[in-house]
């Protein structure tokens, strides 16, 4: 580091020392602040609460301080609510005035400043991008449209296991063959295409590429420049980085999927029957001049990461608890054999009369919550939550994981017992019909996508569990579930080892 930027650092350090101390005087004075740890002047909490703010540790904070709490953290304002109460009040009756979001530093690039849908402020942008995806994307006719490829992606995975021989020997990464599922089932939404294997040159790209943008922006490493804007110059390197990573797969984007479509869309006539997959409505949109071109490539990144990757996590999930619980598979499997009878394989009409399968889908998102903080909320303006001051801009975390999984709420809440949502829970289900179980949040800003996912994960689910025994590893008796968080996710750490077993009808 060279001696002018620390010199600078310092007098900067000390200025901020004393605006903190005055701002955090006059601020006490006039807010009525939630409570939470004592914060110091710069650092807030940050040094108390470190950087991992996973959902386990707001948990024994929320413990602590209440189903509301603030912590500072360097500049930022990070109000953390723990009760269905004020998760209703945020989400739904405040649902207006909490509907933004924050981004920060990294976010900042991957989205434009906001000129997607996931990461934008509620208002007029926001709205704009919910309605153009709505009709592409988020319709029981997309559903309708799709579900026999994902039925085909689905049958092709059983397929190429059954064609490994160490499947049902030592076991495989099954993750891996079903990432290559997930990229098909939203490529052939958004473009109408797929990926032959997993060789692929371009899967391989774009997985790669992905997989970057979702480590650098879920790391906790570059939260002291987020938090301490003075230290955001040693953040040079790691922003330097994202916006390599944002600039190439914007790029791949554009080179090989949009401008292919757009090029298609221009040999063919306008009115030939075909159907039209997500990107043409897109690109509708946009020569009606509604978004522009990076608004249509940011809508593609939206999917890549908001799609794909919790879908997969959420299948991972399901598919570790039912390995490690085998009479809960085999309860599965069997009524999958009685209502539908052994060898027909399961489609998404079948899946509303496989009610233990959706209550083992249920159990999963429940204790195994991709986004178990939701994606962060944000107040445009100065607010009031559960009696208390909520300083403009702060970043609101709802702990939808803890909402799930407190005692207080749910019978043996640590336990994976489908059979809750078929017996005390019956009437609950994923939509946010109940703010103790949001996996999917609810309100202006809720998930769009759990009308793709649930039967997504429904038809995968049902297929592995009817066509394979799924078993650990020989000399395991349980997978490792250790779990991995990020900003706002969680996932898996240990991509399992998996023995398929094929089934014989
Ligand atoms: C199991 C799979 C999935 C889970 C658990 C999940 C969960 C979530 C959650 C918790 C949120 C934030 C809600 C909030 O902040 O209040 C969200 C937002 C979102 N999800 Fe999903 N999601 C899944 C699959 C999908 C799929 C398949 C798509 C698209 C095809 C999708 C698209 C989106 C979008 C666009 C948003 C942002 C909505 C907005 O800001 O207005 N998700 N999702």
């Amino acid at each position: 580091m060279d001696l002018l930027l620390l010199e600078k650092t310092l007098v900067g350090l000390f200025v901020a020392t004393i605006l903190a101390v005055i701002i955090s005087t006059l601020r006490g004075r006039k807010f009525k602040l939630p409570p939470g740890p004592f914060p110091v002047p710069i650092f807030g909490n940050w040094l108390q609460v470190g950087d991992d703010l996973n959902h386990r540790n707001l948990t024994d904070l929320a413990k602590k301080f209440g189903d509301i709490f603030l912590l500072r953290m360097g500049q930022r304002n990070l109000v953390v609510v723990s009760s269905p109460d004020l998760a209703k009040e945020v989400l739904h009756t405040q649902g207006v005035e909490f509907g933004s979001r924050t981004r920060n530093v990294v976010f900042d690039i991957f989205t434009g400043k906001g000129q997607d849908m996931v990461f934008t402020v509620y208002g007029e942008h926001w709205r704009k991008m919910r309605r153009i995806m709505t009709v592409p994307f988020f319709t029981n006719k997309v559903v309708q449209q799709y579900r026999p490829g994902w039925e085909a992606e689905a049958a092709s995975v059983v397929e190429d296991v059954k064609k490994n021989p160490e499947a049902a020997t030592s076991g495989i990464v099954l993750r891996r063959r079903l990432q290559l599922m997930m990229y098909n089932n939203m490529y052939r939404i958004m473009f109408d295409r797929r990926f032959e294997n997993e060789e692929d040159p371009l899967f391989q790209k774009l997985k790669a590429l992905n997989g970057e943008r979702s480590r650098l922006a879920q790391s906790f490493e570059y939260n002291y420049g987020d938090f301490i804007p003075i230290l955001r110059p040693f953040l040079r390197g790691y922003l330097k980085i994202c916006k390599e990573v944002k600039e190439t797969r914007l790029k791949l984007f554009k080179d090989f999927f949009v401008d292919e479509r757009k090029k298609l869309g221009s040999t063919r006539s306008s009115d030939n029957g075909e159907l039209k997959c997500a990107i043409d409505h897109i690109l509708d949109a946009q020569k009606k001049g509604e978004i522009n071109e990076d608004n249509v490539l940011y809508i593609v990144e939206n999917i890549n990461v908001a799609a794909i990757e919790t879908t997969l996590w959420s299948i991972e999930w399901g598919i570790a608890e039912l390995v490690n619980h085998p009479e809960i598979q085999k309860n599965v499997r069997d009524e999958i054999d009685t209502v539908l009878g052994p060898g027909h394989q399961v489609t998404e009409p079948d899946l509303q009369k496989l009610p233990y399968l959706q209550a083992v889908i249920k159990e999963t998102l429940r204790l195994r919550m991709a986004i178990p903080l939701l994606v962060p909320h944000m107040n445009l303006h100065d607010a009031k939550l559960g009696g208390y001051d909520i300083p403009a801009e702060s970043k609101i975390l709802v702990n939808a994981w803890w909402l799930a999984n407190n005692p207080a709420n749910w019978k043996n809440p640590e336990e994976f017992r489908p059979e809750r949502f078929l017996e005390e829970e019956k009437h609950v289900e994923a939509n946010g019909n109940d703010f103790r179980y949001l996996p999917f949040g609810v309100g202006r800003r809720s998930c769009p996508g759990i009308i793709l996912a649930l039967p997504i994960l429904g038809i995968t689910l049902g297929r592995l569990v009817q066509n394979f025994e799924l078993l650990p590893p020989p000399g395991q008796s349980k997978l490792d579930t250790t779990e991995k968080g990020g900003q706002f996710s969680l996932h898996i750490l240990k991509h399992s080892t998996i023995v398929a077993k094929p089934r014989s009808f």
